[in-house]
């Protein structure tokens, strides 16, 4: 599909954070500056709004390799891998040898091949114009259809 704005990618990024849950897992997949983080941003704002919190600073976690947040009964880890080169730094980084249960919003996520449950991969390219993405979605678990509702 194509998103045609930012505010286009925000009516569709509520559509995904309402249906998010502990236990999800969405990777994020394309090239440098096209919308990762500002999706991210989206996704856990528009969940901060929809529990009547107060929205928060979202920042890219290329240094950090993860930022998490709280918003009430979920806890959202937002992890940049594009740094980590090795799968040994993976398994270091313990991104899924815990069983707790919490969402996973993964950037840059090609080094991971743990097969997931609920796992919902958008893949971002850039349009003819300067706002414009290309979207492809690939859901699993209780994302397999969800292409068809966006
Ligand atoms: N429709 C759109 N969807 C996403 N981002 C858009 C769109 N239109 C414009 N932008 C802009 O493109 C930029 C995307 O930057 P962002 O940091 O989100 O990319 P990224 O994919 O996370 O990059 P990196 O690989 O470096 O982490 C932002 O400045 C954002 O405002
Ligand atoms: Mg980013």
């Amino acid at each position: 599909m194509i998103v045609k704005s930012l505010e286009h990618l925000n009516k569709i990024s509520k559509k995904i954070s309402q249906k998010l849950e502990n236990g999800d897992c969405i990777f994020l997949i394309g090239e440098i500056g096209v919308g990762k983080t500002t999706l991210t941003r989206h996704l856990i704002n528009n969940m901060q709004s929809q529990k009547g919190l107060k929205r928060t600073e979202v920042l890219s976690p290329t240094f950090n390799l993860l930022y998490e947040y709280e918003i009430e009964d979920l806890k959202i880890m937002h992890y940049d891998l594009y740094r980590i080169k090795k799968p040994k730094e993976l398994i270091h980084l313990g991104i899924f040898s815990e069983n707790e249960k919490t969402i996973k919003i993964v950037e840059w996520p090609d080094l991971i091949k743990t097969p997931l449950t609920n796992k919902l991969e958008i893949h971002l390219e850039y349009g003819k114009n300067d706002n414009e993405r290309k979207m492809k979605i690939y859901g699993l678990g209780k994302w397999k259809d969800f292409e068809n509702e966006i």
